[in-house]
């Protein structure tokens, strides 16, 4: 029986400190840790919206299914979402034309349409209480774009059978840049971990079975051992966000970056229900250009809260553009009171990170070179779409039905057309490689107050250095166990990021983000009389 769980539950299991408004406005979903070996027809790995949904759309299907998550359900990158619901894909359909051409493209705005259409049902079949609204989103200029990119997108958006509309000027928006804009209509908003509720509820009522702070350790085609335990499964989702139980094939495909949210207080009917993002910030260094995104949250009776997110970069990279984790909240703040004047305080920040696929369509289906592993990845901005469709593409996969969407999210497929953006990025992974022969960022672990942590380096080593709030020192190796790059120190949520690939680990080693599996080593230090 799948019951939930009755043990303490750890309220600090999410993948960085700062929670969102999702997680610290609902009760954790938690069920029991596997206890025992198991065997079943379909296992999934993951509890965020592709793990659920597809364990959903499985169960819907008639097959049989257990889900692990190592955390919580919505403790990965769900948890940590804006929750925009939308066809309007980060990367651009002209984009998409140029690199899969018209008919595809066209796949892809359908795919996306029949995802926002999949939540509604779902939302009204399942009567799940999230509160769901269809709304229409608004794409503007960013201050360093010209118009020709929404002319260009407009044009596409109509080639590829969208509804769009160009307007003359950005509803609600206060700062002259958004004289124009297009309009995306019928898209929507939910509350996520309201949302994920109400799939978990459905799902145990279809005899889904759930363990969570339960890890997959290892992955093969027999099935995945995990906290000690082997489970069986004739077919194994890996819903991770990154995959891990590949090393290195998905990991040139695709790159991880770090973005950022605030949420702040705004009365009531200051605004209208809808989606804004502007197009991304043109002299950026970063290959997926940062764009700001915002929408509205009811919170309570005087106020809804404005969400507005932005400020990428490539994880662990922070500092290359001399703006630390912590200045990331500072310039989106600014940003946001400059078009949203009625903002009130800042209730919640938080950050988050994305996976951007190099051709900027995600990676669903079969893992290449195994037959009974599937992967769902390479999501970008549009995860909730992209997570939904996983579920339902995956489902097809295992059901041998046919599905229009199979062949363009395929992970093995090859796409021309991108040779510059891929050398440039993979260019950037192997120059992380350089900070094996840099100086770490801090110089001596007694340079470190309480709360704070860093890189050192000790001859030819490098050391992870954290000094807890009781003033006790941890150290680690600070050197990647995926593929041994070296961490960099994340302030803003206390941990460990790894610029090569995205694995992230707590301030106590431990693994919080693929695609490492494996803690990080620990190194026992003396301090003598400290402070
Ligand atoms: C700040 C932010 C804002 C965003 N805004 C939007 C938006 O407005 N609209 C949109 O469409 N998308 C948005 N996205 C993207 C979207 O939220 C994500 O792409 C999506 O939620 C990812 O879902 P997932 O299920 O693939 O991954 P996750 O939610 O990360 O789920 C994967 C789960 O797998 C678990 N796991 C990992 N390894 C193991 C293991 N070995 N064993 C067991 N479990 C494991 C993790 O704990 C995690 O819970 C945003 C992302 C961020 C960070
Ligand atoms: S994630 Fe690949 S080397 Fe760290």
């Amino acid at each position: 029986m799948n019951t939930s769980a009755t043990e303490p539950i750890d309220s600090n299991i999410t993948s960085g400190k700062n929670k969102s408004f999702w997680t610290a406005s609902t009760e954790p979903i938690v069920f029991e840790k596997l206890k025992q070996n198991i065997e079943t027809d379909i296992l999934i790995v993951g509890g965020g919206i592709a793990g659920l949904t597809t364990a959903y759309c499985l169960l819907k299907a008639g097959r049989k299914i257990v889900l692990v998550e190592d955390g919580y359900i919505g403790s990965g990158e769900t948890g940590r979402t804006t929750a925009h619901i939308t066809c309007a894909l980060a990367d651009r359909y002209f984009e998409l034309e140029n690199i899969f051409g018209k008919e595809k493209a066209m796949l892809a705005a359908n795919s996306h349409m029949e995802a926002i259409q999949f939540i509604a049902n779902t939302v009204e079949h399942e009567n799940i209480d999230c509160n769901f609204k269809r709304v229409p989103g608004y794409l503007f200029s960013s201050e360093s774009d010209t118009r020709e990119t929404l002319v260009n997108e407009y044009e596409a958006t109509i080639n590829v059978g969208l509804l769009t509309e160009m307007l003359e000027q950005v509803p609600a928006l206060a700062s002259e840049e958004g004289k124009w804009c297009i309009k995306f209509p019928e898209q929507g908003q939910f509350h996520i971990m309201k949302y994920l509720k109400g799939l978990t509820d459905a799902i145990i009522g279809m005899g889904g079975i759930l363990y969570t702070e339960t890890k997959a350790e290892e992955i093969s085609k027999d099935g995945v051992k995990a906290n000690g335990f082997e489970i069986k499964a004739k077919h194994i989702v890996v819903a991770t966000n990154t995959p891990v139980n590949d090393l290195v094939v998905m990991h040139t495909k695709q790159w991880p970056y770090r973005t950022y949210v605030i949420a702040a207080k705004i009365p009531k009917g200051r605004l209208p229900y809808a989606l804004w993002w502007d197009t991304g910030n043109k002299e950026s260094k970063w290959i997926s250009a940062p764009y700001h995104y915002v929408r509205l949250e009811d919170y309570d009776n005087t106020h809804d809260l404005l969400i507005s997110g932005g400020e990428d970069h490539k994880v662990g990279q922070a500092d290359d553009e001399s703006i630390p984790e912590e200045d990331r909240y500072i310039k989106l703040e600014e940003w946001t009171k400059k078009r949203f004047p009625a903002m009130e305080s800042i209730l919640y920040n938080w950050s988050g990170q994305v996976m951007e696929a190099i051709d900027s369509i995600a990676f669903i289906g079969k893992n290449p070179g195994n037959e009974n592993i599937y992967i769902i990845t390479g999501d970008s901005g549009n995860g909730i779409t992209h997570g939904t469709l996983g579920g339902i593409i995956i489902t097809d996969i295992i059901n041998d039905k046919e599905n229009p969407w199979i062949d363009l999210y395929s992970p093995s497929r090859i796409t021309f057309n991108i040779a510059g953006d891929y050398f440039h990025e993979v260019g950037n992974m192997v120059a992380q490689y350089a900070d094996w022969v840099s100086n770490g960022d801090v110089k001596d672990a007694d340079e470190l107050q309480p709360g704070q942590g860093g890189v050192i380096s000790s001859g030819i080593k490098k050391i992870a250095v954290y000094r807890d709030e009781q003033n006790k020192l941890h150290a680690f190796t600070a050197v990647c166990p995926h593929l041994e790059a070296i961490l960099q120190w994340n302030a803003e949520e206390k941990s460990f990021d790894c610029p090569a690939h995205g694995s992230r680990f707590t301030t106590e080693g431990k693994v919080i983000n693929g695609p490492a599996t494996t803690d990080l080593e620990k190194i026992e230090v003396k301090e003598e009389n400290k402070k």
